[in-house]
């Protein structure tokens, strides 16, 4: 066995309500606490819940400042332009209520009001000096596990790219996972975040690092999303489903948070980067054809995932196949696009798109079959139907 690490969010809370006890758990984790930050979007603020907060803070003596303006996977520039509006504060905890686009900005935030250091100085692994103001995140979708993950993505659109910022100084102290915030998801948004925890579960237990723990994190997140992702894109209101794909997702993050992702994530981030396809849709459009191309490297953990997911070709000589063929039928019934013409990619961008997924190292380098520009372009050109 290879070495391997493994760490967490310090404290997670898990249950129906919870997230309305916000401000005991703050209190009981983090101790006294003066001056919070709220960062969050508007499809939130529309459920009430942030006002309900800011009220119940201050009610106990908690000042709070509220931002609701975090755009869906957020630029290097917003983030550094909110970076200097709130400069002047000194925040005891920084809240970040959301999917993955707001509890990496808030977990970016965190690192940027102690370390004095722009995100350009700490894109990379391990470029975080000192650790961040803490934080409380409460996901809202059930997608990319960011609450318990040590990175925070970034767009940057002049290079029509993701990147990550990665440290241990980006995980939580205090996490709330409420499935009663996620019962609003449109299901679409439910469909592609859902096949992104999917996606991290199953990229972590193929991967190069995968391990023990990350194993353990992946087989079970892999059998709570496929056993809920049509049953909640279908009837969204069935919390037990949603609480299901929570968890999931979670344990997704756990995973990859010891194992990396792979090369479904890498040729994602330039889809994300220059044609903002979003990052559930991107992945979900390329994770049949990655899983095909690595088919042979990786056909005896495929035949492990087939029991997680409960497939009747389990325990057969196609179960690796039935794995795949479930992920284009799931492309398929949650109406996921298929077809990179939809947003605007043509032939003559494939050089281009492949040329950025090959700088993302830090994730082809988990993959267990390498990939050259050729196999790249092979995987995108796939999807222009
Ligand atoms: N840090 C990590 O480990 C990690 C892992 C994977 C992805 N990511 C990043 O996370 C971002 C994507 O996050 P996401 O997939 O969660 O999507 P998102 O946060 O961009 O949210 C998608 C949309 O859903 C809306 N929304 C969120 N919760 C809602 C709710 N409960 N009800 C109604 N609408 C709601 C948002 O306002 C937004 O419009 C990307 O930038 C991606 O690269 C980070
Ligand atoms: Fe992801």
């Amino acid at each position: 066995m290879t070495s391997f690490q493994f760490k967490t969010a310090e404290h997670i809370i898990m249950g129906r309500y919870e997230a309305e006890n916000t401000t005991e758990h703050l209190r009981s984790v983090l101790g006294p606490v003066r001056f919070a930050l709220i960062v969050s979007q508007p499809s939130i603020q529309r459920s009430g819940f942030l006002d309900r907060l800011s009220g119940e803070l201050q009610r106990v003596g908690i000042r709070c400042r509220v931002i609701t303006e975090i755009q869906p996977e957020p630029t290097e520039s917003q983030l550094t332009e909110l970076h200097k509006l709130i400069a002047g504060d000194t925040f005891d905890v920084m809240i970040g209520i959301g999917g993955g686009s707001v509890l990496d900005a808030v977990k970016l935030l965190a690192v940027m009001a102690t370390n004095k250091a722009s995100i350009r100085d700490m894109l990379g692994t391990g470029l975080v000096a000192k650790p961040g103001i803490p934080t409380l995140l409460i996901p809202t979708t059930s997608g990319t596990g960011s609450e318990v993950t040590p990175n925070a993505i970034v767009t940057l659109p002049d290079e029509e790219l993701k990147l990550a910022v990665v440290s241990p100084y980006l995980v939580p102290q205090l996490v709330i996972l409420d499935p009663i915030l996620t019962l609003s998801l449109p299901p679409a948004i439910t469909a592609a975040t859902g096949m992104d925890a999917y996606t991290h579960a199953l990229e972590s237990y193929i991967s190069n690092k995968a391990n023990p723990i990350s194993d353990m994190f992946a087989l079970e997140a892999i059998r709570l999303i496929s056993g809920s992702l049509e049953e909640v894109y279908h009837n969204g209101g069935v919390i037990e489903a949603r609480e299901r794909m929570l968890l999931g997702s979670m344990y997704g993050g756990m995973a990859l948070s010891s194992s990396g992702t792979a090369a479904v994530h890498a040729l994602a981030y330039p889809l994300g980067g220059k044609y903002h396809i979003s990052h559930g849709v991107a992945n979900s459009m390329l994770l049949a054809h990655v899983m095909e191309y690595n088919f042979d490297a990786i056909s005896d953990r495929l035949s492990n995932v087939a029991v997680a997911m409960q497939l009747p070709e389990a325990g057969t000589a196609r179960a690796g196949e039935a794995v795949i063929n479930r992920i284009t039928t799931w492309t398929r019934n949650l109406q996921i696009p298929q077809n990179l013409g939809t947003y605007g990619v043509e032939e003559k961008d494939i050089e281009s798109l492949a040329v950025a997924a090959s700088k993302v190292t830090r994730l082809l380098n988990n993959n267990p079959k390498p990939l050259g520009l050729e196999d790249i372009q092979h995987i995108y050109r796939k999807l222009l139907v």
